[in-house]
């Protein structure tokens, strides 16, 4: 297995309770770089499931997306960094420069410190559902503009569509961080905006589109966890990186 694709594979474990979260992460702990915790499971269980998910060696993405005012925001996340095996954490970038800022200070404070991520707009969101909640224009140029924000605050990336993953790295240059959700998977040739396993997620691409766009991580939660064959899911995937990966070189 091409440990560079596995390595950029963050496989999302959306579930109500570590039960089912830890024996999916088990079956799956050979093909994933790391494993998403995200609101969900962590309202559930809390701090006890990032320790019992990072025992099985994958890093672990914390996805609670903070937005809050600057002070909060940087006492969650000085909070989050201490817990076992976090490598990934994220705000939202909408929360400000201000915000961003105080979050990255917040997460330098500690040695080893996780990579901070600022959410540009969600996957799950279109030019029409921005509308609705007052922020119009293209959504590309918005995603672009957080980005740059993000990183002038001292954030390591963002977390973005694979649309905007080229203008990202256009913007923000090579060392800054993108990871991509909303991926699907093609089947039987047709692309995933066209198929039913776009589930909730509006801006979906492919992981060879987000690869090949440049995106450092894919964040794959139901094409892998809903599955009939988690493992089998997974192991397409890592492969669809793999050869998308060598196409960029
Ligand atoms: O199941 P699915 O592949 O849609 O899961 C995608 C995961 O990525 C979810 O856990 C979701 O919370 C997360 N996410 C997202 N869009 C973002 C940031 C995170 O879908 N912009």
């Amino acid at each position: 297995m091409n440990s560079d694709a596995r390595r950029r594979l963050i496989i999302a474990l959306d579930y109500p309770h570590i039960r089912l979260a830890y024996s999916l992460a088990k079956l799956l702990a050979g093909l994933a770089g790391m494993f998403k915790i995200g609101s969900q499971l962590f309202t559930a269980e809390g701090p006890a499931a990032v320790q019992k998910l990072a025992s099985l060696g994958p890093g672990i993405f914390l996805d609670l997306k903070f937005h809050d005012i600057a002070n909060t925001v940087a006492g969650a996340l000085s909070a989050a960094a201490t817990l076992p095996g976090v490598r990934l954490i994220n705000v939202h970038a909408l929360g400000g420069l201000e915000m961003m800022r105080a979050a990255a200070r917040a997460v330098r404070a500690h040695a080893r410190r996780p990579k901070l991520l600022a959410v540009t707009v969600l996957t799950s969101l279109d030019a029409r559902a921005m509308e609705q909640v007052g922020i119009g224009g293209p959504l590309g140029t918005r995603a672009v503009k957080l980005a740059r924000l993000a990183r002038q605050a001292g954030l390591d990336g963002v977390v973005a569509s694979a649309h905007e993953v080229s203008r990202i790295r256009r913007a923000c240059g090579k060392g800054f961080l993108i990871a991509v959700p909303g991926v699907r998977p093609e089947v039987s040739g047709r692309h995933p905006r066209s198929s039913q396993w776009a589930d909730d997620q509006i801006r979906v691409a492919t992981s060879a589109e987000a690869i090949r766009a440049g995106a450092d991580y894919i964040v794959v939660g139901r094409p892998i966890t809903a599955a009939r064959d988690p493992r089998a899911a997974a192991e397409a995937i890592l492969e669809e990186i793999s050869s998308a990966l060598r196409a960029r070189i």
